[in-house]
Parts: structure tokens; C-alpha cells; sequence
């Protein structure tokens, strides 16, 4: 089963081909550097960019993968979320191809194929279900903060998500607020490593609150409100540092002691995480020394399959036809605002 997945919901064009679970190429064209004057994603910019790159992503996938169109066996693409007009690109094209190909075509929940990236490893990549284990899944990104129970493959259900800043959104922007440019996650990373995390003590919103859900909005404020108290701060070197460690900290305390409380109450014993902010040091290594302490089996995704990518999408369509299930009509359209239930 060869499958062209393509991946256009927010600012990487990506095209994968996945044959039988093995992901065959994966190539990713990110517009980080068209945003950044900005500070943020730009939507109709993402979509004029993406309409220029697709063809030729998709063109480099199969090519890297040595497959034909002739080969392909269904066509996928991410149905939502996402923003409207960058969706529209991929979705659209791979209808198209699908439909000149006779083949079928699977619409995938971008957050739903997150869930399954922890479980993608090896050269080449492929996805290996042999250990599946049901667990309590972080998926940390710039739009997103879920904690998903998945209880058997293809079968989860949200525990609880963000009221309004995503953790990522909250690394960028107090990065901003620092004048980081954007995206300010990866800088903050890097700048912490030589920061005294408890240098300055930021709030560490909902860490005690009964449910599973984030909200990451009050930290940023409180960082706006400390920067405006101390805004020499800035002209000192280390304290950069220290102040990028002392919210790294936060943000990382968060999504870990919520995580672990969520996977011990459902009685799972193995934890996964995906998304960009998975690429963070700080967050990969908590998690690894608490699931150690609590005897907990951790799944981190590879780093380049944290952030948005199209073989995740290729790789859940597979399992998607692999238990025979329905196709998506070619008509379809996108869903930016789909909730994972
Ligand atoms: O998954 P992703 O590529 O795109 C979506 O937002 O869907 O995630 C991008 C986010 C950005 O907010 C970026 O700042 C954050 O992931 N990020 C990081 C790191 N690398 C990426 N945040 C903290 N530490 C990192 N090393
Ligand atoms: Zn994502």
C-alpha cells in the first residue's frame, strides 16, 4: 500500500510517501523565514507560499521515494484544523490527484495523526504498533495543547486542552515580548541553557486545578507586566538567560505534572508527546527522568517529526485503510475549526 500524504495546515508545504507503514520520504518546506517580520503566521501569505511549493514538494517526495504516480495506491491530505485558505491548498490538490488517479482519498485530523508520530522510529522511519500500549498523549504546539487518552489504536479521547494561549504560542510570544524573533521556541531553548530557571518566579497557570485543561495566557501577561517593571533587565546578557530559563521552566512544569497526573488517573503506563514544542530540551528531559521515577514507558516523537509534517498524515491514513475504513468523498471539504473529540 504506497500512499502520497500532503500536509498544508499552517506554514510547512509537506509531501511523504508511506508504503506499508514505512515512511519512504518526507520533505518538508517550512516559510518560518517569510513570517518571522511579522511575528506571527501570516494566513494568506502561508497560502500564496504553499501554492507555489506544493508541486514541487510533492514532485520531490516521490522522486526521493523512487515511486510513479502509477504506484500509489490512495492519496491523503490534512482536513483541519488549520487556517482556512492554507488547508484549502493541499486538501484541494490531493482530492485532484486522487480523482485523476481513480485511487481513494483519506481526509486526516492533524491532531489525530500527532497522536500516532511517537510511534514512528527507525531507518527508514516506519511505525511499529508490535508494543502498542494505551496512553495519555501531549500534543505541544504553536496552536495547540491537548492531552488526548488514546485507549487502543484508532480510539482516544480528549482529556483536556488550552482556554487560550497554546504552549507554544506563550514560548513565541513572551519571546517576542523579549524581542525574540519568531518563532521564539527554539531561541528560548538555546538561551535557557545557560539561565538560572529559578531566577524569576512566573505563575504556573491551572498546575493545581482539577482538570486536565491549559491556560497559558496569564503567564504571558505576567511576563509583560515584569518586563515593564524591569526594563533594564534586558540589557543584561544573563539575566536574558535567566529569564528565558526561569519561563521555559514554567511552561515545562506545567505540561509535565499535568501529563503525569492525567496518565496515573486513567491508569495508563506509557506517556507520548508530539508537536513542536516536543523539540524543547528542558520539556524532553523532565519527561524522561519523571517517567523513569514513575515507571512509566515515555514515547517522544523523533524531532523532525515533532513539528508539522506530511508523513504522520500518509502514515494514519495507512492505518486508517489498513482497518478498512471509509474513504473520504472527493467532494469533501476542509475543516479548519475540527475538534479532536
Ligand atoms: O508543530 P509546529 O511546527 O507547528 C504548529 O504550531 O502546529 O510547532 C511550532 C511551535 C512554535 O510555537 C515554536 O516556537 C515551538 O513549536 N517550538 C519550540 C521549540 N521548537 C519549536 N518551543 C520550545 N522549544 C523548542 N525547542
Ligand atoms: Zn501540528
Amino acid at each position: 500500500m504506497t500512499i502520497l500524504a500532503l500536509e498544508t495546515s499552517c506554514d510547512e508545504t509537506s509531501a511523504a510517501v508511506v508504503r506499508d507503514g514505512r515512511i519512504l520520504s518526507n520533505v518538508v518546506s517550512s516559510q518560518v523565514g517569510l513570517h518571522s517580520e511579522y511575528g506571527g503566521v501570516v494566513p494568506e501569505l502561508a497560502a500564496r507560499e504553499h501554492l507555489k511549493n506544493l508541486l514541487p514538494v510533492a514532485r520531490a517526495a516521490l522522486s526521493e521515494a523512487g515511486a510513479q504516480t502509477g504506484q500509489l495506491d490512495a492519496v491523503a491530505a490534512t482536513q483541519g484544523p488549520g487556517l482556512p485558505t492554507a488547508l484549502l491548498i493541499g486538501f484541494k490538490a490531493a482530492q485532484a490527484i486522487a480523482f485523476v488517479l481513480r485511487k481513494p482519498f483519506i481526509g486526516i485530523h492533524h491532531h489525530e495523526a500527532h497522536l500516532y508520530s511517537p510511534w514512528i522510529h527507525g531507518n527508514p522511519p516506519a511505525t511499529d504498533f508490535s508494543n502498542f500500549q494505551p496512553n495519555v498523549s501531549l500534543i505541544v504546539s504553536g496552536g495547540h495543547t491537548l492531552l488526548v487518552l488514546v485507549e487502543a489504536e484508532l480510539k482516544h479521547r480528549v482529556l483536556g486542552s488550552t482556554a487560550d494561549d497554546a504552549a507554544g504560542e506563550c514560548f513565541d510570544k513572551t519571546g517576542k515580548l523579549m524581542g525574540l524573533a519568531y518563532p521564539a521556541g527554539p531561541e528560548i531553548d538555546r538561551l535557557a541553557e545557560s539561565g538560572n530557571p529559578k531566577a524569576f518566579d512566573f505563575p504556573r497557570p491551572l498546575l493545581h486545578d482539577a482538570t486536565d485543561d491549559f491556560s497559558f495566557s496569564g503567564l504571558k501577561t505576567s511576563v509583560r507586566y515584569f518586563l515593564h517593571d524591569y526594563p533594564k533587565l534586558l540589557d543584561d546578557t544573563q539575566k536574558i538567560h535567566d529569564l528565558c530559563a526561569s519561563i521555559q521552566a514554567a511552561i515545562v512544569e506545567v505540561l509535565v505534572t499535568k501529563t503525569i497526573r492525567a496518565a496515573k488517573r486513567n491508569r495508563v503506563r506509557c506517556v507520548t508527546a508530539s508537536g513542536g514544542v516536543t523539540c524543547n530540551r528542558v520539556l524532553r528531559r523532565e519527561l524522561e527522568q519523571v517517567c523513569k521515577h514513575e515507571g512509566f514507558t515515555l514515547r517522544l516523537a523523533e524531532k523532525d517529526l515533532c513539528t508539522d509534517n506530511a508523513a504522520m498524515i500518509g502514515i494514519l491514513a495507512g492505518r486508517k485503510l489498513l482497518h478498512k475504513m471509509p474513504a473520504t468523498d472527493l467532494d469533501a471539504e476542509i475543516q479548519p475549526g475540527w475538534v479532536l473529540a
